[in-house]
């Protein structure tokens, strides 16, 4: 459907919509408790632990309007994330004023930029509890921080024979390279399939692992079910059989306390642009005795510490991974992004999502036709993936758009979930910090209008 087309179906549309809810944290009506259970709106109104209106009036695009004056209510934050003000000025203050490039001159701008951009590392370790600076490696996102691990990692470590273990539920990110690298080793990757119950699902994980496994790598949170993953359980699990562990950490960092110590995970990855910072900024953690015996990934400037005729001597950590001009100014949005939610508290916000859950969960069961996908709300983060019987789920999002409300349809970068769950697709409403209760109540009461507008 081109814009053209768009706005003539909100022209027919508008007319026959339900009620548009405005923003707002508290009003009248029900809240939900725990799964299917609805609670009064005052007792769920008493368990929101911050002011999300102050929160909401720090991201100035919140307060922008779409199509027909609709306020935009923004639930595709598992795809990627809004800024607050403080990421947008600290970026720009470093591209105003601190502006060069980093560890190669003498000069003021350069030692300021330098300072800036270790700084933000500092900022980082401290994030994910890391015990050194130089085990957080700056890359372009996890992708990039996976990729990075199975191509140094896994070229160095994995041989014929050898076996790869992930979940169904993995993004493609923490697929493919791991394919890539079976075929270039002749190695075996082998998928846990999940009853998204905690406990039986680290059993079937347990069952999947032998001395034959180099490494596990799973996400800690689902991107498509909100499924949160034993994270601890799994990693001690694959400890004991003589595993390497790699988290995607993607839709965990940005959402809940992380430590990568309590965790003893070898290696994790996150994006900042998932967590309110730039585009174009990941992470890679991994412990420093294995990213020093690891060979350089990408080869460059920056990354040696001499270049002869004959070869080259690579540099020490963390340069050693961070060839050529890294993403300064996207690593100085990041840590003003991970300040921001650091001041909040993840806890909170962690808590905040989890009662917007409840609330989906309680709301979208009074929708005949609609599957949620996946667990309980109890063993979920802030995503919620669902279907819906006999109507297009395209139509449905295009209906949803129309009315404000952006969430995402497709397999999300997960096919082989999809293909588990004997699913071509699915719809997903993803929250974050800055998303209200009265906003959930909204998309429910849009979503049952576009199913009446589409059935007729
Ligand atoms: C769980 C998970 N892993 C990996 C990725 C890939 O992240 P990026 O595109 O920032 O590299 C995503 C993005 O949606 C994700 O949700």
């Amino acid at each position: 459907m081109d814009s053209a087309q768009r706005y003539n179906e909100e022209k027919k549309y508008s007319g026959s919509s339900g009620p548009r809810a405005t923003i707002r944290l508290s009003g009248g009506g029900r809240y939900a408790g725990s799964c299917g259970q609805v609670m009064m709106n005052a007792e769920l109104q008493a368990q929101v632990t911050f002011d999300v209106a102050s929160i909401r009036a720090d991201f100035p695009i919140l307060a922008r309007t779409i199509y027909r004056q609709r306020p935009l209510v923004y639930f595709d934050n598992a795809s990627t994330t809004q800024h607050p003000q403080t990421v947008l000025a600290a970026m720009e203050r470093m591209y105003r004023e601190r502006y060069a490039n980093v560890h190669r001159g003498i000069h003021y701008l350069s030692e300021q930029a330098s300072a800036a951009y270790e700084a933000a590392r500092e900022t980082v370790r401290a994030l994910i509890g890391a015990e050194r600076a130089h085990e957080i490696i700056f890359t372009s996102g996890t992708t990039a921080s996976i990729n990075l691990v199975a191509r140094s990692w896994g070229d160095a470590n994995v041989g014929p024979g050898d076996e790869i273990l992930l979940t169904i539920a993995e993004h493609h990110s923490n697929i493919v390279p791991w394919q890539q690298l079976a075929a270039r080793r002749g190695a075996l990757v082998r998928f846990c399939e999940l009853s998204f119950d905690p406990e039986a699902d680290l059993e079937s994980f347990r069952r999947q692992l032998s001395s034959k496994t180099r490494i596990a790598a799973f996400s800690a949170v689902s991107n498509v079910l909100g499924y949160r993953f034993p994270v601890k359980e799994m990693v001690a699990a694959a400890r004991q059989a003589g595993a390497r562990t790699l988290i995607d950490a993607a839709q965990h960092v940005p959402h809940e306390p992380t430590n990568v110590r309590d965790w003893g995970c070898d290696f994790l990855a996150f994006s900042g642009h998932k967590m309110l910072g730039p585009t174009g900024i990941g992470v890679l953690y991994g412990k420093e005795s294995l990213l020093d015996a690891m060979p350089p990934f990408l080869g460059g400037g920056s990354m040696i510490q001499s270049v002869t005729r004959d070869g080259f001597v690579p540099g020490e950590l963390p340069a050693k991974f961070e060839a050529g001009t890294p993403p300064i100014v996207e690593a100085i949005g990041l840590a003003a992004a991970a300040d921001y939610l650091s001041e909040i508290g993840f806890e909170r916000i962690s808590e905040h999502e989890r009662i917007l859950v409840q609330r989906m969960h309680a709301r979208l069961g009074e929708v005949a036709a609609v599957h949620i996908l996946g667990p309980a709300c109890a063993h979920k983060g802030g995503i919620v993936g669902f279907g819906v019987t006999g109507t297009s789920h395209f139509d449905l999002a295009v209906h949803l758009d129309l009315q404000g409300y952006a969430v995402r349809l497709g397999h999300h970068c997960a096919m082989p979930l999809h293909q588990f769950l004997g699913r071509h697709d699915s719809l997903r409403a993803s929250f974050y910090l800055y998303n209200t209760l009265a906003e959930v109540d909204g998309f429910v009461e849009a979503l049952q209008a576009a199913l009446q507008h589409l059935r007729g």
